[in-house]
């Protein structure tokens, strides 16, 4: 693309040796003797930079300024000035001129100014453009999205939020389980009712059965009173039963009771309390293998997942990231009290690469930390985390919360030998074992 440059200058001589110059350098240049000419060539609508002198016949330099920043807010202005009208240089960046260059003007500064300034616009241009589309249909609640995966996510979404059909959502930690929750709740019928959220990796077995159910005075130590329940509380309403893969046996039973004829009792109570609650689960455990472990029941899980919802993680739908990148700048831009404009080209490519373990939460802790961090209108490198920096240099390996300590250590060193080309003796050096105990490993493993 060739950008349009419009030189304005009094002096044929001046105007005309600069647009040589741009001209050399690629650029397409329109000359404006005065400040009428310039501004009856910008009302095309068609200039990416400015640059003008100050003291004109007819309109004046200011007048050329004033009229570019109000038509087009990321139009930069470069300003020329004589060495004895610098102030008014000063004065005219105020207004919003992007720089200025003194004359006689050095031809290197100016194409490097030139340059400079072009892509900080195509910067904020696009940047622009990725706010605007943000107001656009890329968004279901406030879960962003445009990628295939986040579109049938949220036309499954629309679809199953009205119904009362239980609902299990899985995906890794931070991909936005708990958001697609809220959604559900929020675009069904019950929307004015309570949307009650269950915990239940962070409560011991007895506490979360009578969290969750409620129970009688005196049906356990320190049950000094009678309690409702979570799902008394959901009545009409919604109930979340996040990280269900945690819940014990007995939870499990009454809670397949639940799902099937809408009762259950109280801890420690006798009488059969009957509720209408949507149930929507989540967890970030593969529920298939806790089940072949015998550690969640097959009928419960089919009752659970009675319409899934898989999200998948960031790493696999990396056209969601400018959006939520954008979306983050956003909020905590806003929250911060400060005007970023743009991430830099170096910032985005490695925001872009890495891969995003902890997902759109990762990304969102990342992106605010960055703007609190950044000292211009523009996000550098310098203003991300080290750690997204530097991963490019090292190998992960990604294993979910709920994995036993032998899927652990399986994992670790299937990747450590993948690392080493096979080498055995250097893997088990990496790991700190013995040659033997690896090959026992090995094989006790079935790698
Ligand atoms: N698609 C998205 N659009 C905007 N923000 C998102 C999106 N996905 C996740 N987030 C952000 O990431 C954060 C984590 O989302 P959420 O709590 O829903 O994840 P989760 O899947 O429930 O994670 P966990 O398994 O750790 O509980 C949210 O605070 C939200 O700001
Ligand atoms: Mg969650």
């Amino acid at each position: 693309m060739t950008y349009n440059i419009l030189v304005v200058d009094d002096e044929k001589n001046i105007r005309e040796g600069l647009g040589k110059v741009l001209e050399l350098d690629g650029y397409k240049v329109l000359l404006a003797c005065d400040g009428k000419e310039a501004v009856q060539i910008l009302n095309r609508g068609d200039m990416d930079l400015v640059i003008t002198d100050l003291k004109m016949p007819n309109l004046s330099g200011e007048e050329v300024l004033q009229k570019a920043t109000t038509m087009s807010p990321n139009l930069p202005v470069i300003i020329l000035t004589g060495h004895g009208t610098i102030e008014n240089a000063v004065q005219a960046m105020k207004n919003g001129a992007y720089d200025y260059l003194t004359k006689p003007v050095n031809m290197d500064r100016l194409s490097l100014l030139v340059q400079r300034a072009l892509s900080t616009r195509e910067l904020m241009l696009q940047h622009r453009a990725m706010q605007e589309e943000l107001q656009k249909r890329h968004q279901f609640s406030n879960i962003i999205g445009k990628s295939e995966s986040m579109k049938k996510i949220f036309e499954v979404v629309q679809q199953v939020a009205p119904s009362r059909a239980t609902i299990l959502i899985t995906g890794d930690s931070g991909v936005g389980k708990e958001m697609i929750a809220d959604a559900l709740h929020y675009n069904s019928p019950r929307r004015d009712k309570p949307l009650i959220k269950v915990h239940c990796a962070a409560l011991t077995e007895t506490l979360l059965e009578s969290e969750i159910f409620g129970h009688e005075r005196g049906s356990f130590t320190g049950a000094v009173a009678r309690k409702r329940g979570r799902f008394e509380l959901a009545h009409l309403g919604t109930i979340f039963l996040d990280e269900i893969g945690e819940i014990s046996q007995n939870v499990q039973i009454k809670l397949l009771r639940v799902l099937e004829d809408k009762t259950f009792e109280r801890v420690g109570g006798e009488e059969t309390i009957e509720v209408d609650v949507r149930v929507i689960a989540a967890t970030n455990r593969e529920l298939k293998s806790a089940i072949e472990n015998g550690e969640f029941r097959e009928d419960l899980y089919y009752r659970l997942n009675v319409v899934n919802i898989h999200i998948p993680p960031l790493r696999e739908h990396k056209e969601d990231i400018p959006l939520l990148m954008a979306a983050f700048v956003k909020e905590f831009s806003e929250e911060n009290g400060k005007s970023i404009e743009a991430i830099e080209p170096k910032a985005r490519t490695i925001l872009y690469d890495y891969s995003w373990p902890g997902n759109a939460r990762e990304l969102r802790n990342c992106i605010e930390s960055a703007v609190v961090m950044s000292k211009s209108n523009i996000i550098t490198v310098d203003d991300l985390p080290p750690h997204i920096n530097t991963e490019s240099d090292q190998e992960f390996v990604r294993i979910s919360t709920g994995s036993t300590l032998a899927t652990i250590e399986r994992e670790v060193i299937r990747a450590t030998l993948a690392r080493q080309n096979g080498n055995k003796t250097r893997a088990a050096e990496v790991l700190a074992i013995g040659r033997k105990t690896l090959h026992r490993k090995l094989q006790e493993y079935g790698l």
